[in-house]
């Protein structure tokens, strides 16, 4: 896995943007002074200016005092084209095509929190560029269910997984003087119902599952903004919610930033602004005096309902992040740059790096294409562009290289391509319902006749199937977790004429594999690829780069395995939710239930050979403060070269209440030459091993025995060695 020399300018700016990056929403105490004599001098329409959008992603400044008009943008893997100021069409820009990343999931599969960060210095970059100050992003919601329509943006159902991977991209992007907004705040986790459901879970689900990565995001990231959610959770709207938005956000994490509606999730004024919001997005109303923070905040003032210190910290919370970005009167801000071939670059291995090897059998992969002479590609997959869906993560990608481009382009010159589209797109994409997924199903056996006889007369034959943003989108979830387009049905016959056929799956959030996994010797899980996403599956089909991403969620065998689905509270009822499966969100369920699923979470092979060795710790007994100290030698036992993600698994077998089974603690991604050896050493917090106590409103470490597990997947664990807490 040799890195190319033209990332080396991007990581080289990386490691200095790690150094810099203290972004903690404090400012000096000349700025405070300042923010302080601003407001001083400010009418309270002209505070009030500041807490509404002027149009959909623009906020008004004062200019007398030198404020300027806030820019905001989606979305979370690249900036998104210019929309109109005041309807939702495309404003028809000629330079706003930008560099498209891999979606959430993916990133996340990549287990590589590095790639995290050059993520966020491109987005802030193109960002600057594009004059944006805030990007609707990292979008972090737990995956629940495999159905969530928008888990292809989201990351992982671990919350430790997405804490390790929001926050470098928030430090990153915020040292690039844009504001991140960390979303969304909190327990959207299904897009059926997302502006009516009521979502109750236990205070221990909300501490240890719902809420680290935002924690994180917040207090290690140091987000400059956070986006309140369209759902009510435990009977009030995320935007209004005290419980949320003052004591948890404002008074426990300490923050000090903006809270900004989603677009249209505001309800009230008196009662959100006095539970925290700070401004109001995408409200639905013709007039913008009309919305909620406008004209009738306006009135509250004035009527007393809302006292001008409750405003007033409003504006300081704006005028702070403006400040942080250096948005007023700073002449050093970063002037960003779009599109350059680093971009690019980072893209690319963001797509390598996430690719995930499901299975391998007998090593047919990778494909030495100096020796083939043919290759059938099939699939409406290997020539379907996927940048542009999604709906508000969209991106208008300068460019998008699909599979069938890559692999003709790379190989075409020597071997014959086969090409055959094997199945079509019966689904449509309609805002707001999953009506267009209803009959996708029919086999087409004209498609499937002819890429039987591509893979026919090939040496081997790969399959582009999955999902596509019909299926995998904001606004609506799926209707079921099946590989749509009678492709089992095709994958099925051009494996019987042809058994050298590999299946790659492009999708952002699980599928049922069971079908298709006793038919075909290679499964490879390449995700929505970004704009480079051709290019990355052709160079690990043919072994160029060796696959090193692992499953950032559990792939069950069928929906009822999954733990929401099992106990049968999604979508909810009545427009409520009940998380009744509680902390066991993702594989805490499998493993605590002992359900073997299709793929567990964290699996992901690999061409070469790794062995895990001497897992040891530098006590036996810890106090409660201590840090363990865990060691370990990981060799690359094969001829190649490549990477493997180590995980570190904890368990507490006995405690009073009920623990997983096991829970994610650490990783790292060790990157090895054929041969080569490393020994890992990393520090955990004895307090990380702790549970959220209910009875005492706090978290808990007992005292006792805990097993720490080592392995490269949640289901094959390799070392594992007890330690005790006195
Ligand atoms: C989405 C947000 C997005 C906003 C602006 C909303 O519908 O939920 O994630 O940032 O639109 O496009």
């Amino acid at each position: 896995m040799k890195k190319k020399n033209f990332l080396i300018p991007v990581l080289s700016f990386m490691l200095l943007g790690v150094a810099q990056a203290q972004n903690i929403l404090t400012l000096t105490n000349s700025q405070e002074q300042k923010i302080q004599s601003l407001i001083k001098k400010m009418t309270l329409q002209e505070k009030v200016g500041l807490l509404h959008a002027n149009s959909k992603f623009y906020v008004s400044g004062i200019k007398r005092l030198g404020i300027p008009e806030w820019a905001l943008s989606d979305g979370p893997h690249g900036v998104r084209a210019e929309i109109n100021r005041h309807n939702w069409a495309y404003a028809g820009w000629t330079n706003d095509s930008s560099t498209c990343f891999p979606p959430g999931t993916a990133l996340a599969a990549s287990w590589n929190p590095k790639l995290s960060y050059e993520r966020g210095l491109v987005l802030g970059e193109e960002a600057r560029y594009r004059k944006k100050d805030i990007l609707l992003g990292p979008a972090i919601n737990i995956i629940r269910s495999p159905l969530c329509g928008r888990n292809f943006e989201y990351m992982s159902e671990d919350p430790f997984l997405i804490s390790s991977m929001s926050v470098p991209y928030i430090q990153a992007l915020q040292s690039k003087d844009v504001a991140a907004s960390v979303k969304h705040w909190l327990a959207n986790n299904q897009e059926d119902h997302r502006t009516s459901v009521d979502v109750s879970m236990s205070e221990r689900a909300l501490r240890e599952i719902y809420l680290p990565g935002f924690k994180s995001s917040i207090v290690d990231g140091g987000a400059y903004t956070v986006m309140a959610a369209y759902n009510k959770f435990r009977g009030d709207w995320c935007s209004e919610n005290e419980y949320l938005d003052r004591e948890i956000l404002r008074k426990e994490f300490g923050f000090k930033g903006v809270l900004m509606t989603d677009w249209d999730a505001a309800h009230s004024t008196v009662k959100a602004a006095m539970a925290g919001l700070d401004l109001e997005m995408g409200t639905d109303k013709k007039g913008y005096n009309e919305w909620y923070f406008a004209n009738p905040l306006i009135k509250a003032v004035e009527a007393g309902m809302v006292p001008m210190k409750v405003v007033d910290e409003k504006v300081a919370n704006v005028l702070r992040v403006m400040l942080k970005t250096k948005m007023v009167e700073d002449k050093n801000r970063e002037k960003g740059a779009m599109n350059t071939l680093a971009h690019q670059q980072a893209a690319y291995y963001s797509a390598v790096e996430a690719a995930v090897l499901l299975q391998n059998k007998d090593n047919l992969l990778p494909f030495d294409f100096n020796k083939l002479k043919s290759v059938a590609v099939i699939g409406d997959n290997a020539t379907r562009k996927h940048c542009g869906g999604g709906l508000s993560s969209e991106i208008k990608a300068l460019y998008e290289i699909t599979p069938l481009e890559a692999i003709q382009s790379k190989f075409g010159k020597n071997i014959s391509i086969n090409f055959a589209q094997g199945y079509k797109k019966q689904s449509s994409f309609k805002e707001g319902s999953n009506i267009g997924q209803s009959n996708t199903d029919s086999v087409d056996w004209k498609l499937i006749d002819e890429a039987v006889e591509a893979a026919r007369k090939s040496d081997v034959a790969i399959i582009f199937g999955g999902l596509n943003h019909d299926f995998d989108s904001e606004s609506f979830d799926r209707q079921h977790m099946r590989l749509p387009y009678g492709q089992e049905t095709l994958i099925r016959e051009v494996a019987k004429v042809n058994p050298n056929t590999v299946v790659v799956i492009i999708a952002g959030s699980p599928l049922e594999l069971g079908g298709i996994v006793n038919r075909v010797p290679s499964i490879l899980w390449a995700w929505y690829g970004g704009m480079e996403a051709g290019n990355a599956v052709a160079d690990i089909l043919s072994g160029k780069t060796n696959p090193s991403g692992k499953m950032p969620f559990t792939l069950p065998v069928s929906l009822g395995q999954s733990p929401a689905h099992a106990l049968g509270n999604f979508p909810g009822r009545n427009q409520t939710v009940n998380y009744e499966e509680d902390i066991l969100v993702g594989y805490r369920w499998f493993d605590t239930k002992k359900i073997v699923p299709q793929f567990a979470f964290g699996s992901g092979l690999s061409y070469t050979a790794f062995e895990i060795s001497d897992l040891n710790t530098d006590k036996v007994v810890y106090g409660k403060e201590d840090q363990i100290r865990v060691k370990f030698n990981v060799k690359n036992t094969g001829v190649r070269s490549g990477a493997e993600v180590v995980q570190l698994y904890v368990s507490d077998p006995v405690c009073s209440v009920m623990r997983p089974a096991k829970e994610l603690k650490a990783f790292e991604k060790v990157f090895l030459q054929p041969g080569e050896s490393k020994t890992v050493d990393w520090n955990v917090k004895v307090a990380d091993l702790a549970f959220y106590d209910e009875a005492k409103k706090g978290w808990n470490v007992e005292a006792g025995d805990f097993i720490l597990q080592l392995g490269n997947a949640s289901d094959n664990i390799v070392q594992k060695l007890k330690i005790t807490v006195k």
